[in-house]
C-alpha cells in the first residue's frame, strides 16, 4: 500500500460544475482513478464518516455540509498518494493554499474547500471501503 488515497470532490464544487475540471487536474498530476461513483451522504452516514472530528465545533454544520447535495468519491493510485494529492489540493483553508493548488482554485472557504483527501495511508484504506465494495475497485 501507500499507493492509494480517497477523494471527495465535495458538494460546493460538484454544484458548481468543478467535477471535470477537478478531474482533470488530478489525471494530469499522474493519479490513476481506480474507482469513481456520484453520490450522497445522508446525515447519519456524514456522522459516521467525520467520527474523528464529533467533539470539534463545526462538527454539525461539517456534517449538514456534506450531506447537502450529490459528491464524487474516488480512490486514487499513483506511488505516494497520499503525500502528493495533499500537495495537490492544498491547505485546509484555501486562504492559505498555495496558487495553483484545487483549493486554491476552486474552494471558497474553509468548510467548503471543494475537495478531500485523505491524511494518512491507514485513514485512506478506510476510507475506500467506506465508500466502495472490493468489486468497484480495479487495481
Ligand atoms: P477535510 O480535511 O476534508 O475534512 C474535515 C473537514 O472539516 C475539512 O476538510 C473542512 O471542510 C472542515 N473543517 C476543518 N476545520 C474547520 C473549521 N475550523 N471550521 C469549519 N470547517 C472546518
Amino acid at each position: 500500500f501507500g499507493k492509494i488515497t480517497l477523494s471527495i470532490i465535495k458538494p460546493d464544487a460538484v454544484q458548481k460544475g468543478y467535477v471535470s475540471p477537478i478531474l482533470y487536474k488530478i489525471v494530469h498530476a499522474g493519479f490513476h482513478i481506480i474507482a469513481i461513483k456520484i453520490t450522497e451522504l445522508s446525515k447519519k452516514s456524514a456522522t459516521k464518516f467525520y467520527a474523528e472530528h464529533k467533539k470539534k465545533l463545526f462538527f454539525e454544520s461539517l456534517v449538514k455540509f456534506m450531506s447537502s447535495g450529490p459528491i464524487v468519491s474516488v480512490i486514487l493510485k499513483k506511488e505516494n498518494a497520499v503525500k502528493d494529492f495533499r500537495i495537490l489540493i492544498g491547505e485546509t483553508n484555501p486562504v492559505h493554499a498555495k496558487k495553483g493548488t484545487i483549493r486554491n482554485l476552486y474552494a471558497t472557504s474553509l468548510e467548503k474547500n471543494a475537495i478531500h483527501g485523505s491524511d494518512s495511508n491507514q485513514n485512506a484504506i478506510k476510507e475506500c471501503l467506506f465508500y466502495f465494495s472490493n468489486r468497484e475497485i480495479f487495481f
